[in-house]
């Protein structure tokens, strides 16, 4: 079979009365084929506290939740965000807006108000569905309705059960084709301000495609991503594909605690598991008895996404946990995993998947270049919102380009070698340092901010601040301590800076832009390299 009569045979698959839409594929999909019952989603609550929906249940929330939009006015192809924690009703949101024909907005719940406001303002949200915890803890946030779930909607907002309860609970699902747009993720790049990346309800084919080829994942499996559904991976491979591909998912409403994780692991008889290599680098950590303490045989496949997966990883994970951490690649962009590492080789990141043209573009003497994808495929992101120049600028000679360096190794696989820009990746999340700097420089002492990624042994990168003061200002434990408090306060702890130095003026590009890379090289005592861009006299 070739590759794009398979995709032509998923959209098929996944296609429905009222066309092709990710919402429906999901849920009620099930439903029409008689697997109503199927346990969909068990959620697994912080106090241990456990709850399982059916494919029905699934479908039938969803429904309310679209009709209750369409009650509020609001309409196909506006935006509604999500602002959870890990709880059944972001599941139940996030299907329910797909199925309105709207678009669906993930945010991070440890988000500060400022990347909150500005995400929210730039996709333009005609909605948010949160709770009333996180709705006065990040202040006033400016959207037309406020969805409250968990009940105590303060003045001014909606209680979402309410609103459930009052809705139709089978509501036709908005006619949507593949082209129609249905997830609009925040991504970063180098400079400017974070971009919303748009993919349409195609991309659900390439998910469901690559969901089978590399993570193996086959119907009624138990099935766990750790990551949060506020990032690309947990609302892509931690709802959307798995419950598409008719399996079961573990929501784990809890932060990472390694005797937690294996426990789960074991209760919930989990055989297919995607999660981070700072997830796994924390396991490790924690020693090889814990894991022999625990029944951990359902294990079957092993994925890893969003950072290196160092060797010892891989290694470690075969020994310890009986199988190998597969890694996989993708990025927001590409809406889905475009290279595995079939058969877990340590240090590999893998080849393409069926229908996925890859390449090494320009590669130096060390055969390194940057990695660039043959266009189209159907999960592609459609554009950034509002900015097409950004846009075009990832597409050059016919190639999507990735912005990562790799090489390939003599049997023919991409081996990682870094960012060709300044993106951080920190735990596996991706910060674009303009964002944490721009925050710095509101502090009256700050003069110019200059922000990288500094190696860590577990978390991959660390975000690290350096800052020229204003004349007259003298640095100080104190002002440091000051500085790293107002970033976490309005970034929140997943932007902001672990560390932050003082230099007596950043390094500057003539074109007068911060030279991030020397400020690396020098935390680093690494060669600075060809400095014939510095501008004269800086650093
Ligand atoms: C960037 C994309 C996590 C995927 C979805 C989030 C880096 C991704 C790997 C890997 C080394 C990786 C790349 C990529 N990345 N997977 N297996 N090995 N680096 O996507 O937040 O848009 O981040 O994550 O640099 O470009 P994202």
């Amino acid at each position: 079979m070739s590759d794009s009569s398979s995709w032509a045979a998923i959209r098929a698959e996944l296609s429905g009365p009222a066309g092709l839409n990710m919402g429906w594929a999901a849920a009620d999909r099930h439903v029409a084929l008689g697997h109503g019952e199927a346990p969909a989603l068990r959620w697994v609550g912080r106090d241990g506290a456990e709850r399982t929906l059916t494919y029905a249940d699934l479908a039938e929330h969803s429904s309310r939740f679209a009709d209750a939009l369409r009650r509020l006015g609001v309409r196909r192809g506006e935006t509604v965000f999500t602002l959870l924690p890990r709880v059944p009703d972001l599941v139940v949101a996030l299907l329910g807006t797909l199925k309105a024909g709207c678009v669906a907005a993930p945010l991070y719940a440890a988000f500060g108000p400022e990347p909150l406001r500005l995400r929210l303002a730039l996709g333009r949200a005609r909605a948010v569905v949160t709770t009333a915890a996180l709705w006065r803890r990040k202040g006033p946030l400016d959207v037309p309705h406020a969805l409250i779930a968990g009940g105590d909607a303060p003045e001014g907002t909606h209680d979402l059960a309410a609103l459930l309860g009052a809705a139709d609970p089978q509501v036709p699902v908005a006619p949507t084709g593949p082209d129609d747009p249905a997830l609009l993720h925040f991504t970063s790049g180098t400079t400017g301000a974070p971009k919303g990346a748009l993919t349409a309800h195609d991309a659900v084919v390439a998910q469901v495609a690559s969901a089978r080829a590399a993570l193996d994942l086959r119907p009624g499996d138990v099935y766990w991503c750790t990551a949060d559904p506020g990032w690309v991976t947990g609302t892509v491979y931690g709802v959307l594909a798995p419950l598409a591909c008719g399996a079961t998912v573990v929501l784990d409403e809890g932060d990472f605690d390694t005797a937690r994780w294996y426990g789960l692991i074991e209760r919930q008889r989990v055989a297919v598991w995607y999660s981070t290599p700072t997830a796994i680098r924390l396991l490790m950590r924690a020693g090889d008895d814990l894991p022999r303490r625990f029944d951990l045989t359902s294990l079957r496949h092993l994925a890893s996404v969003g950072e290196p997966l160092n060797p010892e990883a891989v290694l470690w994970s075969r020994r310890t946990l009986g199988r190998p951490f597969h890694d996989t690649w993708w990025q927001t962009e590409t809406g889905s995993i475009m290279l595995a590492n079939r058969d877990a080789t340590p240090g590999v990141l893998g080849a393409p998947l069926p229908g996925i043209g890859a390449e090494v573009w320009r590669p130096d003497a060390e055969g390194v270049g940057e990695l660039v994808l043959r266009p189209p495929w159907p999960s592609l992101f459609r554009g950034y919102l509002d900015d097409p120049a950004r846009t075009a600028a990832c597409f050059a000679e016919g190639w999507y380009r990735t912005g990562d360096l790799v090489r390939r190794g003599a049997d023919g696989l991409f081996r990682f070698v870094g960012r060709a820009d300044d993106v951080i990746k920190a735990s596996g999340h991706r910060i674009g340092p303009f964002e944490v700097e721009s925050v710095l420089l509101e502090h009256p002492a700050v003069a110019e901010a200059g922000v990288i990624g500094k190696p860590d042994p577990v978390a991959g990168e660390i975000v690290k601040a350096f800052v020229a003061l204003k004349p007259g200002v003298a640095w100080s434990d104190a002002l440091a301590a000051e500085l790293l408090g107002h970033a976490r306060r309005r970034l929140g702890p997943a932007l902001a800076p672990k560390e932050i130095a003082v230099a007596p003026s950043l390094p500057h590009t003539r074109s007068g832009k911060i030279l991030r890379r020397l400020l690396k090289a020098r935390e680093l005592g690494l060669p600075e390299g060809d400095l014939s861009t510095l501008e004269d006299g800086a650093g």
